[in-house]
């Protein structure tokens, strides 16, 4: 069952009921004003970090789900029949004659009809700009003139949002509001420390506004059901503590067929602290550098030509790599939603979203080094960037702060370090960078560690030190010691908790020197196969020795102790016994280091890598995608850890985790298995899961988390949308490792390993400045390829880099 459908040619996905199974959303904001937005309106939002400066309040886990959001009622003001709707449905939820919400990129509109009233509101965050506009446009269908009241309502929150849903005894005391020509200020906290405020202004002359809840609402009443809605008067309350919030009354006649704009503005601005406050009345708002701000974005003509701004930003965006293959999911997701995925996780990590509160996690290590896998050729300065912030957090022994606060920069002590695979990641990161822009400067890049001043190295430092890191953490079989965690967040081989609510990860101080990991083993071979290629580049010859003996000793060592005789072992937990092993009674394999061993290349040449990847198709995979072990965990294991506290088939005990399907499909194409690779691509795609969407349940444009497991109660069920790395890393899959277009220290590579019965496709990516062309076709059944490079054969499988000043390269791959 379907709840709406792609609109591909506006790279649109329109819902056509507002009843989703679960808020389907999307996000508003580009680089420092940011909102989440649901089908309905529901969400809220923030400058730069969703805890420290929250704009508007949202309750997660409320009923229903998705309450608190950017409200907007209509009121016929018939006094035979008054009444009143939200024409987004939420939050009255009156039944509406038509509805239709198109989330698109960046931006989101909703549209209705109720008794002959049409509205639609389109929400979007100008490029460049700290607010947000509502543009409301409303229609009288009637053969009679309308006389309709509008209202908007907003909650304030007060600015750091843990505080404010925790500590109530305070906050219940300090709020401020002002209003000025019909302009509604939220000042919390202005008076003292803060030099930022919020502000919420329309276009229209006003009637009225609320700005304290209880007078907007009513006693005992919800958003479905405000008071001042009801009657069609609102108060002029001005709020001093209790909830303040920002709510405009107007009214609005409409002759039949008159259409008429309306404009919303809410936004974030800061003074200099010198003229925070109004040198005429020291207590106000200083208004000079806002009002002139509010005044622009309040003209329709500037809200449209924002508008195409924000589009023709996303076309150039997306353009920069774009496929037209036999296979319409491949094709949209590829060309629109995974590409504007990997812009929300590299802009959120794992913070905001409708599972992710915005309170807890600031930008993890491992998150943000591989979200950008998939990132470099969408905005590749900003991916510079991230890398040295992320470099910057490593510490002087390699280990890395497991996660750091996006506002501040500096590591989380609470979490700290000793997820031993953490720094490695960094260095398939850079190297990606390396790959796709050829700018070689940022390995001579200086990044302190622990950001301490004086502690500045090189980022090509940086990288010896993650590989470093793990050379001096091996244990008894040589395989690389697992620490608190590696990849898997929750195989806690070392810390034994017993105690409600203590933190798996960090409950105790114990490293361990005993606990090894067969998956870190694997990262490691990678890692130093990614090393090697850079420093063969730079022609650093003893390195390069460094790192292929590296490898082949970990290879060796992965090839004996990580063998189980049908594919790898997963870990030896603290008693030395093996985890992900027959011997096992439950977890007997695991996905990751079947993934991460092949990828890196180990059983390629002796049979292991082919066993392995059809022991994850005969125990692992099922309809929904490939679940992480089999069988799932039934009973809690003190020696595991949090693995096993997940009930059987949900998150990382045995769910179908997202982010390691594609490590298989990329394993599968290593030897070849297209059909395969491609079978397992095409069961997790959001867009070829959409005719189940009342199974799926979360957005058929985005990749979730987890999808519920094969012994899960309802296997097939997604969670945990949108922060997930899943989005770049099958982007990864799909784009470099199925269709082969990938980039290399020398040039582009096309290795494609797709389908048996596939013609061929075509794919233009803009490589290094210049835009390849290439369309590949099949001519036999297998995966060797010939290439023409603009009508000439050339040796090899990478087009080299043309001479300087070649804007486009035409590139024929034959496959047989
Ligand atoms: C979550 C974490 C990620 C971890 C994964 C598996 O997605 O953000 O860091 O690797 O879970 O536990
Ligand atoms: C990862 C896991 C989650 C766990 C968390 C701990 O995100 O997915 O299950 O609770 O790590 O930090």
């Amino acid at each position: 069952m379907q709840f709406g459908y792609f609109d591909d040619e506006h790279r649109e996905y329109v819902i056509t009921q507002p009843d989703t199974p679960l808020p389907w959303i999307n996000y508003l904001g580009s680089e420092n004003y940011f909102g989440i937005i649901s089908n309905t309106t529901g969400g809220y939002s923030f400058y730069k970090d969703a805890r420290l400066r929250r704009l508007t309040r949202y309750r997660y886990n409320d009923a229903p789900l998705d309450t608190n959001g950017r409200y907007i009622y209509l009121r016929d003001n018939d006094p035979s029949n008054p009444h009143f709707w939200s024409p987004t449905w939420q939050p009255t939820r009156t039944k509406l004659d038509t509805y239709e919400c198109r989330h698109g990129m960046g931006y989101t509109t909703i549209r209705s009809e109720l008794g002959g009233i049409a509205a639609q509101t389109r929400y979007f965050v100008p490029l460049g700009e700290n607010l947000e506009i509502w543009e409301l446009t409303l229609e009288n269908k009637r053969a009679v003139a309308a006389d309709l009241s509008l209202f908007s309502a907003i909650e304030f929150c007060l600015w750091d949002a843990y505080d404010d849903a925790n500590n109530f005894q305070r906050n219940y005391s300090i709020g401020e509001v002002e209003v000025e020509d019909g302009v509604i200020y939220h000042k919390s906290e202005y008076r003292e420390r803060r030099d930022h405020f919020a502000f919420f202004a329309c276009s229209e002359k006003l009637t009225g506004f609320d700005t304290q809840r209880e007078d907007f609402l009513g006693p005992y009443r919800g958003w479905d059901n405000p008071r001042a809605v009801e009657i069609g008067k609102t108060n002029n309350s001005i709020a001093l503590g209790w909830q303040p919030m920002g709510a405009h009354h107007m009214k609005v006649v409409l002759q039949p067929g008159e259409i008429k704009k309306i404009i919303f503005l809410l936004g974030y601005q800061e003074n200099p602290k010198t003229e925070k406050f109004d040198p005429f009345h020291p207590l106000l708002i200083n208004k000079k550098t806002v009002k002139p701000l509010i005044e622009r974005f309040l003209q329709a003509e500037v809200v449209d030509q924002c508008f195409s701004e924000l589009r023709s930003y996303w076309v150039d965006l997306l353009e920069r790599l774009n496929v037209s293959t036999p296979d319409q999911d491949t094709n949209r997701m590829v060309n629109t939603w995974t590409a504007y995925q990997m812009m929300v996780t590299f802009n959120f990590s794992r913070s905001a979203s409708y599972f992710e509160s915005g309170i807890g996690r600031g930008m993890g290590f491992r998150d943000s080094t591989q979200d950008l896998l998939g990132f470099m050729h969408l905005v590749p300065e900003r991916a510079r960037v991230r890398l040295l912030d992320l470099a910057a957090t490593q510490l002087p022994n390699g280990g890395a702060y497991h996660q750091y606060q996006p506002m501040t920069k500096m590591g989380n002590n609470d979490v700290g370090s000793n997820f031993n695979d953490d720094p490695l990641w960094l260095v398939l990161a850079v190297s990606a960078y390396l790959k796709e822009t050829g700018d070689w400067s940022i390995l001579d890049e200086k990044a302190p560690f622990d950001n301490k001043i004086g502690t500045e190295a090189s980022i090509y430092t940086h990288l010896q030190r993650s590989l470093q890191y793990t050379i001096d953490r091996l244990g008894p079989h040589g395989l690389p010691l697992i620490g608190r965690a590696d990849w898997n967040d929750c195989l806690n081989l070392n810390i034994f908790s017993d105690t409600p609510g203590q933190p798996f990860q960090t409950a105790s101080a114990q490293e361990g020197k005993i606990a090894e990991s067969v998956f870190i083993g694997g990262l490691f071979i990678l890692a130093n196969e990614e090393m090697e290629g850079i420093a063969a580049y730079i022609q650093k010859d003893d390195d390069v020795i460094t790192c292929r003996n590296n490898s082949m000793k970990m290879e060796k060592v992965v090839n004996a102790a990580g063998w189980d005789g049908d594919w790898f072992r997963r870990a030896y937990d603290h008693f030395g016994q093996p985890v992900g092993s027959r011997e096992c009674n439950e977890g007997q394999i695991f996905v990751e280091p079947q993934g991460m061993c092949v990828m890196a290349g180990v059983g390629l040449d002796n049979g292991k890598a082919e066993k392995a990847l059809d022991s994850v198709n005969e125990h692992l995979a099922f309809e929904h995608g490939i679940v992480l072990l089999n069988p799932a965990y039934k009973k809690y294991y003190l020696h595991l850890g949090e693995i096993s506290s997940y009930p059987p088939g949900y998150k990382e005990n045995g769910s179908v985790f997202c982010h390691t399907n594609p490590w298989i499909m990329i394993a599968e194409t290593k030897i070849g298995r297209g059909d395969r690779a491609f079978g397992y691509y095409k069961r997790i795609n959001p867009s070829s899961r959409e005719s189940i969407s009342e199974i799926h349940r979360c957005e058929p444009y985005a990749y979730a988390q987890m999808i519920a497991g094969k012994e899960a109660l309802k296997p097939g069920e997604a969670k945990n949308s949108w922060l997930t790395g899943t989005a770049a890393w099958n982007y990864v899959a799909i784009t470099q490792w199925i269709l082969g277009i990938r980039p290399t220290f020398d040039g582009l590579q096309v290795s494609p390993v797709i389908p048996e019965d596939w013609k061929g496709f075509e794919i233009t990516r803009n490589f290094r400045g210049v835009k390849y062309i290439i369309k590949v076709e099949r001519i036999g059944k297998g995966n060797d390829v010939s290439l023409d490079v603009d009508g000439t054969p050339i040796q090899g499988l990478v087009v080299p880099i043309p001479a300087a000043g070649t804007n486009e390269v035409h590139v024929l791959a034959r496959l047989r």
